[in-house]
């Protein structure tokens, strides 16, 4: 922790617009003073940009207004200046054809919004998946101080008297449905049971595993990531951060002095412990490459292989958010890492204190929901990085959410070239698949979707889950749900649309999955596979024009963090010319 505070007082860019007597300064004061704003709070205190992810369509984030009022609170009390701004939402369960198209949208246009009006810094409201990485991508693109607050998950959700998981459930009731062990007016009687309050994904899904990297990392108050966003800690939480980030400005702690590479290895690491989402590895990688941070998939694999899941919640293990936000929530993740020396106990967070500091004292109050050691889910929880001819540049599978006999695994591959091949032939009654094969899933990744839909965990034909069979091996190029499970293997690059190997699989090739040893292999001879890869051509149509257009010409393959080529890296915040 090497920070040193910056003298205050002194100017600040916000003043560029605001100070002084020229026809310009009075012209930005005096169109902010028709909302009744005195004088006096243009005279060079902190101007607080609380940037709002709120929409009717975001669900999740749909309380974020009256936290924001929260936020304001701290702001004044620490004598800031908070301006509430609405910034590009992208709602994980709405947008198509799937929110992380948006993200670097959502990322582009907030960096925008930071640069081009009178910030100091920005308290950065999110909940739903894609607005969490967003915005710390656009806060670290500019290197603004800046702070996270989530919204915080819904309440836990019951059905029957059983615990009901965001996400998890609905693909859990949904092959059940098929299965023919529940009935489809009892999936609908336990839509409602979902949903019980304002929030996020109660379980270990993106939204929670995304608070969480935000907290390790060091860029949220220590114990923000669980707080329900019904109780009334969550109000403090964003009345304190608001607080708190009047004294980063000051102090000039910017997202650099945190986002460095200790601070990455301790958010890969707690992935690992938490059970966390694979979102969680795309989304980092994109972060650190606008810190401009070699960050690589290796990291991942390096860092998060030895490191136990101990936090029993869906899909993983068994609890929700509210469960572990009674047990003490992240904090004690992050000490039980501490204690067995995979934590940098020195990196620096927004509280101006180190992260052993944070949570050095914290207590488990519930040994269930936050395991001891010699009863974690898996003692290898980290996310296992899959590489061979199959995937030469990496892909993903969480061993945390596997079924353990199928980590190791040969099977025949029934190949789909698309979301809607799959769609039209899986409940083919004559599809020849049995539970030892292999499915396949192509163009769903990046530029092949577009957008990287969460696709990845293919619900199995219903001919093999009436057998009682729940999991298969499943590839593809496509993402999966945080709140999903399954032997899964994802992000497998270079995707299909680029050309990579998964293009050419066909239907009957033997596929080698050796999660042990890390291998992801296509059982052709090289020659067969280059040939194969010489004969192949784009087959998907090109959108000609739009965000569409922009997105497939520029994103980048997963393995990098599916960013736009264009956006990678810190182009501060200077302030432009003026407009009159
Ligand atoms: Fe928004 Fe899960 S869909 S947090």
């Amino acid at each position: 922790m090497t920070f040193k505070p910056a003298t205050w007082p002194r100017k600040l860019r916000s003043q560029e617009w605001y100070g002084g007597t020229s026809r310009d300064a009075i012209y930005h004061r005096g169109w902010m003073k028709n909302q009744g704003y005195p004088h006096d709070l243009f005279d060079g205190r902190p101007v607080i940009g609380i940037l709002n992810t709120w929409s009717d369509l975001t669900p999740c984030n749909g309380h974020l207004r009256e936290l924001a009022e929260k936020v304001k609170a701290g702001v004044w009390e620490a004598g800031g200046f908070p301006v509430e701004v609405p910034v590009f939402s992208a709602s994980e369960n709405t947008f198509r054809p799937t929110a992380m198209m948006f993200r670097n949208l959502a990322a582009l246009a907030i960096e925008e919004q930071m640069r081009g009006q009178p910030i100091d810094g920005a308290v950065l409201l999110v909940g739903c998946d894609k607005t969490t990485p967003s915005l710390l991508m656009a806060a670290a693109s500019t290197d603004l101080p800046s702070i996270i607050v989530t919204g915080g998950p819904m309440l836990n959700g019951y059905f029957r008297g059983e615990r009901v998981g965001s996400g998890t459930h609905l693909w859990k009731f949904s092959e059940a449905v098929k299965a023919g062990e529940m009935t489809q007016a009892e999936f609908l009687e336990a839509e409602q049971s979902m949903s019980r309050s304002s929030g996020s994904c109660n379980t270990m899904g993106t939204a929670s595993t995304m608070a969480s990297m935000a907290e390790a990392l060091g860029m949220a108050l220590s114990g923000n990531a669980a707080i329900p966003a019904v109780d009334s800690r969550r109000r403090v939480m964003a009345q304190l951060s608001g607080r708190r980030i009047v004294q980063m400005v000051k102090d000039d702690l910017k997202p650099s002095d945190i986002l460095t590479k200790k601070a990455f290895e301790n958010a890969i690491r707690t992935n690992g412990a938490i059970g966390g989402s694979t979102n969680a590895v795309i989304h980092l990688l994109a972060i650190a490459g606008r810190v401009g941070l070699d960050l690589t998939l290796d990291d991942w694999d390096r860092c998060g292989r030895d490191v136990a899941t101990i936090v029993n919640l869906m899909p993983s293990g068994k609890y929700l958010m509210e469960e572990f936000f009674y047990a003490g929530g992240l904090p004690v993740v992050l000490k039980r890492l501490g204690e067995g020396g995979q934590l940098h106990k020195d990196a620096l967070t927004v509280s101006g204190q180190s992260v052993w500091d944070e949570v050095r004292d914290v207590v488990n109050h519930n040994e269930d929901v936050i395991l001891p050691l010699d009863k974690a889910l898996t003692r290898q929880g980290g996310i296992a990085v899959l590489r061979g001819n199959l995937a030469p540049l990496g892909a993903v599978l969480k061993p945390s959410a596997a079924s353990e006999h199928l980590l190791t695994h040969r099977g025949r591959a029934v190949v789909f070239e698309d979301i809607d091949h799959y769609k039209a032939r899986i409940d083919d009654p004559d599809l020849d698949i049995d539970e030892t094969c292999v499915m396949v899933l192509k163009n769903c990744g990046p530029k092949g979707y577009p957008g990287m839909a969460e696709v990845g965990n293919m619900g199995l034909p219903a001919k093999i889950l009436k057998k009682g069979v729940t999991d298969m091996v499943r590839i593809s190029d496509a993402r999966m749900s945080g709140t999903a499970y399954g032997t899964v293997v994802l992000h497998t690059a270079p995707e299909a649309a680029a050309g990579g190997p998964l293009a050419v699989v066909r239907d009957g090739d033997m596929i080698e999955l050796d999660v042990p040893n890390r291998r992801l292999h296509l059982d052709v001879s090289e020659a067969e596979l280059a040939a194969r890869l010489a004969g192949w051509t784009p087959g998907h149509e090109r959108p000609e024009s739009g965000y569409a257009w922009l997105h497939q010409a520029h994103v980048e393959g997963a393995d990098t963090g599916a960013d736009l080529d264009f956006l990678k890296g810190c182009r501060g915040a200077p302030v432009g010319k003026d407009s009159h």
